[in-house]
């Protein structure tokens, strides 16, 4: 009895030690797969190199992957796989009525513009677009449509649904809670009054097919750029160019970049800095 129990033990070791000797995570493979994720989507995980190279290894090992080449292959030949890979990668963190001196910003201006179609890319959970939404309302600005689009399609999916933790609505009024949200298993709903003027898109921005979202009044492209090396925060600011008419409006993040994108003209004031087309 206790002879077959110890050979059982001994056989499932050496079953884990043969697992892990056919697992082939090669520093060259890795390389080539991280290049390809940093062409594609922009992300670029060199200073978090080993970090992301663990979770990535970790994720090829729960799908019976056994090395970095497999895995690429594998998410060249299967979309469902290269998306589950990028969100489990991406850094989504948001909250509503981040950065508000922005809204501030676009209700000035839409004293003076005609600003009717806003883009918020990426948007992640939804709070940003749904913020933009409520901040305008709460000024008798109703007539506006924000669209948000991002590459991580959990957060898109979470967007659309729009049922938030308290923690979301740290820093919006408390009086805004009741007003705009329904409470639903713990949850922080977002009403139909404001639901109705958003819609969420999953996509990348490096996409051809980004350019055929057609044109936009304001863009809101905020704490994006910190993943991307210049090329592609200089790529993903061109194509954001193309979706905006001269006169349009670009809101960035205050530690997304530190030049002024082509075509804009930089506009500093109280509340923050913008860009115009130019
Ligand atoms: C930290 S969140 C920012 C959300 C929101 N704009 C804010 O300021 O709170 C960054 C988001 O960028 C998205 N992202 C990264 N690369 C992207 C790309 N190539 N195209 C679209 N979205 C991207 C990620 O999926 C993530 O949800």
């Amino acid at each position: 009895m206790f002879f077959w129990l110890k050979n059982k033990k001994n056989n499932n070791q050496n079953k884990k030690i043969s697992q892990k000797k056919e697992l082939n995570f090669k520093d060259n493979d890795a390389k080539i797969l991280l290049q390809e994720i940093k062409d594609k989507f922009g992300l670029d995980y060199e200073k978090q190199k080993l970090v992301t190279l663990q979770k990535i290894e970790r994720f090829a090992i729960k799908n019976g992957i056994g090395d970095f080449r497999e895995l690429k292959a594998k998410i060249d030949n299967s979309i469902e796989l290269q998306t589950r890979l990028i969100n489990m990668l991406t850094v989504t963190e948001t909250y509503f009525y981040r950065e508000l001196g922005h809204f501030k910003i676009l209700l000035k201006l839409m004293k003076e513009k005609n600003i009717k179609k806003i883009l918020c890319v990426p948007s992640s959970s939804g709070e940003e677009v749904y913020s933009i939404l409520m901040y305008l309302q709460e000024r008798q600005q109703a007539d506006i449509f924000v669209t948000g689009l991002d590459l991580n399609s959990d957060e898109v999916a979470a967007a659309k649904k729009g049922c938030y933790l308290e923690r979301s609505l740290h820093l919006l009024p408390k009086n805004l809670h009741t007003k705009y949200f329904q409470r639903q298993e713990g949850r922080y709903c977002v009403s139909h009054l404001i639901k109705k003027r958003a819609n969420f898109l999953h996509q990348n921005i490096f996409d051809t097919s980004f350019l055929e979202l057609g044109s936009f009044d304001a863009i809101f492209c905020r704490n994006m750029f910190i993943y991307f090396n210049n090329d592609k925060k200089v790529k993903a600011l061109s194509q954001i160019h193309t979706l905006l008419p001269i006169g349009g409006i670009l809101f960035i993040g205050h530690a997304d970049i530190s030049f002024t994108p082509e075509g804009f003209i930089k506009k500093i004031s109280n509340d923050g800095n913008y860009f115009i087309k130019v």
